[in-house]
């Protein structure tokens, strides 16, 4: 199974950090092309290569580390996906600048973080992306943790739990053997429409919990 990562920002960089920690090659992308990537490429090592989007989308698993305002527009621009498997990375929720009224929100948990909820009408987002990318097998994960404690996935005497779900059985195994290989510990938590509200930032009670099996 190959990987493709969308996105080499803060989530697609320490994803592809975890992989390469556990040799597991990759492909990642950006916006600006494969040459921009050339110091984080240098920094992972021989199993992690730069492409274009294109490229990283063609994987058997390709993973999406996109904000989301570029998610519609991204994966929308992308072929079509004839059963490989998606994984959303991604949680519904904008930048803000530090000196907006957002910034200084108190109904806002994240403001600390200069980000804020995106107003999806009662939907959650995995519900959204899933439609974007009709024809894969879709499964959520590596969302619901603070981007930077992915490159270990070994920590404090146990293993990183990261949550996972979807509505297809075979994709969510193929991705819990990633994350196993990669040396997380990943917890299924069931349908999409269950795991995916449950583990989404900002307001979903296992977002932004970071848990380690001991
Ligand atoms: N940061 C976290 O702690 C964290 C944790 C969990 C989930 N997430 C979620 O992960 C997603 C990404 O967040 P982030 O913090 O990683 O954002 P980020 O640091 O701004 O990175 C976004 C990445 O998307 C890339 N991108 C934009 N258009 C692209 C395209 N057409 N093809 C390929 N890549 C493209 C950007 O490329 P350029 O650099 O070339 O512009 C950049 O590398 C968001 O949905 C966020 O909610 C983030």
């Amino acid at each position: 199974m190959n990987i493709g990562i969308i996105g080499a920002g803060a989530l697609g960089s320490n994803i592809a950090r975890a992989f390469a920690n556990a040799g597991i090659p990759a492909v990642i992308s950006n916006s600006r092309g494969p040459e921009s990537l050339a110091g984080l490429i240098k920094e992972l090592g021989p199993t992690i290569k730069a492409g274009t989007t294109e490229e990283a989308a063609k994987a058997d698993i390709v993973i999406v580390a996109v904000r989301w305002v570029d998610v519609k527009r991204v994966l929308g621009e992308l072929p079509a996906w004839n059963g490989r498997i998606v994984v959303d990375g991604t949680n519904a929720v904008e930048w803000i600048a530090p000196d907006s009224p957002d910034a200084k929100d108190p109904t806002n948990p994240l403001a600390a973080y200069g980000i804020k909820a995106v107003d999806l009408g009662g939907r959650h987002s995995s519900s959204l992306v899933r439609e974007i990318v009709r024809g894969a097998r879709f499964v959520k994960a590596f969302n619901h943790v603070d981007a930077s404690v992915l490159a270990e996935s070994e920590t404090a005497g146990g293993q990183r739990v990261l949550f996972y779900s979807g509505d297809d059985a075979d994709a969510k195994t193929t991705v819990r053997s990633l994350l196993e290989k990669a040396g997380f510990f990943g917890v299924d938590l069931g349908a999409l429409d269950i795991g995916g509200p449950l583990a989404s930032l900002p307001f979903g009670p296992l977002g932004g919990a970071s848990f380690i099996k001991i």
